[in-house]
């Protein structure tokens, strides 16, 4: 790297750059591919060990993201589904618009973990990438009265950042707690079709993650339970209309949003309720990544975990009103107290 950054000032050197380049050549080298945009001939070098818009930083394709999905993530075989294939799809040919996708459940349920996979996947830097932006609702977009200066400010990072590279991750989390309107921001987006002046818009990924429905899903999935059916065997298509609808008239970001009405979401995906032995998996899933020898106590750890959780219905405490929810801290709690011994 260092034998590239001295190339590098060189050739800034040839190329009339000060002296003072020298001082902090790596800074030097970075500060003036900022200030000049990044020239043919500097670009090589300064990609070799910095985030660029090229095949050694963006994955086009996800080839383990169905293994890192599946080996992580309890429960949702119709969440894995649906993502692995959409992802594919949209890598597979020139997209014809970019990727919309609503995850849609309870809390604790893996939304968040499968958008972080999905960027993990799709990223050299990982979830670090300055390609991903990850947006939350109470952060960044919670006062109503400044819907328009939300929808502005969401114009511009996509444009700029668009602008700058075409793969990018955009993920709105919480969107529930959204003001009304605030996503319609997003609509241009995900309907172009061609590039608009010069920026292509149609490989983006749009990620909207969000509770509507989630009582429609837990009712969906236990009487699907009481009546004998297997969870495996839920299909999409029972759930997607619904959930369109519940985004549509339920309170929260995509309320009455034209995304909805055009239908402009790709798919809206259910993240059914836990059950018990998902839990136990994301329990178990924790334990192993650490490297305490705590496995004799697997049982009496994954029990204490389990106890301080809440499970419903009343008299069948099937399913974890958390799902997964903090299980990763309260795991690590426990361990402490194990390995200490
Ligand atoms: C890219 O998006 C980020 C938000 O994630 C924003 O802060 C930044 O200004 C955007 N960049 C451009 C060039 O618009
Ligand atoms: C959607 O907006 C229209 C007009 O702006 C309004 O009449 C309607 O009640 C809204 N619907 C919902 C579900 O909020
Ligand atoms: C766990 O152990 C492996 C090999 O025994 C080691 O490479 C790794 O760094 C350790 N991880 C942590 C978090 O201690």
């Amino acid at each position: 790297m260092w034998l590239c950054a001295e190339t590098a000032v060189l050739l800034l050197l040839l190329h009339g750059i000060t002296i003072h380049a020298l001082v902090d050549p790596l800074t030097a080298v970075a500060s003036s591919l900022t200030v000049a945009g990044v020239s043919l001939l500097y670009k090589p070098i300064y990609c070799q060990f910095s985030e660029c818009c090229d095949s050694k930083w963006l994955h086009t394709t996800a080839p383990n993201l169905r293994h890192s999905l599946e080996t992580n993530v309890f429960g949702q075989h119709l969440a894995i589904d649906t993502v692995v294939k959409s992802i594919n799809s949209h890598f597979k040919s020139k997209p014809s618009k970019a990727l919309a996708l609503s995850f849609q459940g309870w809390t604790g349920t893996g939304k968040n973990l499968v958008a972080r996979l999905i960027a993990e996947s799709l990223y050299e830097n990982k979830a670090e990438s300055g390609f991903v932006h990850w947006f939350s609702a109470t952060r960044h977009f919670s006062r109503p009265e400044k819907k328009r200066y939300y929808q502005d400010q969401i114009r511009d990072w996509i444009e700029g950042n668009l602008t700058l590279c075409p793969n990018q991750l955009f993920i709105f989390d919480e969107i529930e707690k959204m003001p009304e309107g605030v996503l319609d921001a997003l609509k241009p987006f995900v309907d172009f079709t061609v590039p608009v002046k010069g920026v292509e818009y149609r490989k983006a990924i749009y990620i909207l993650l969000g509770n509507a429905g989630s009582k429609y899903l837990f009712d969906k999935t236990y009487q699907h339970f009481r009546s004998g059916g297997k969870r495996q065997d839920l299909r999409l298509r029972d759930t997607e209309a619904t959930l369109w609808k519940e985004s549509y008239y339920e309170q929260g970001g995509l309320r009455n949003s034209s995304l909805i009405k055009s239908h402009l979401i790709s798919a809206h995906i259910p993240f059914l309720p836990l059950e018990r032995s998902h839990v136990i998996s994301c329990i178990h899933n924790e334990i192993n990544s650490k490297n305490y020898s705590v496995s004799s106590h697997l049982t009496e750890i994954t029990n204490q975990v389990l106890a301080e959780l809440t499970f419903t219905p009343a008299n069948e405490l099937i399913y974890s009103t958390t799902g997964c929810k903090r299980v990763y801290e309260k795991v690590n709690l426990v361990i402490e107290d194990y390995a200490e011994e």
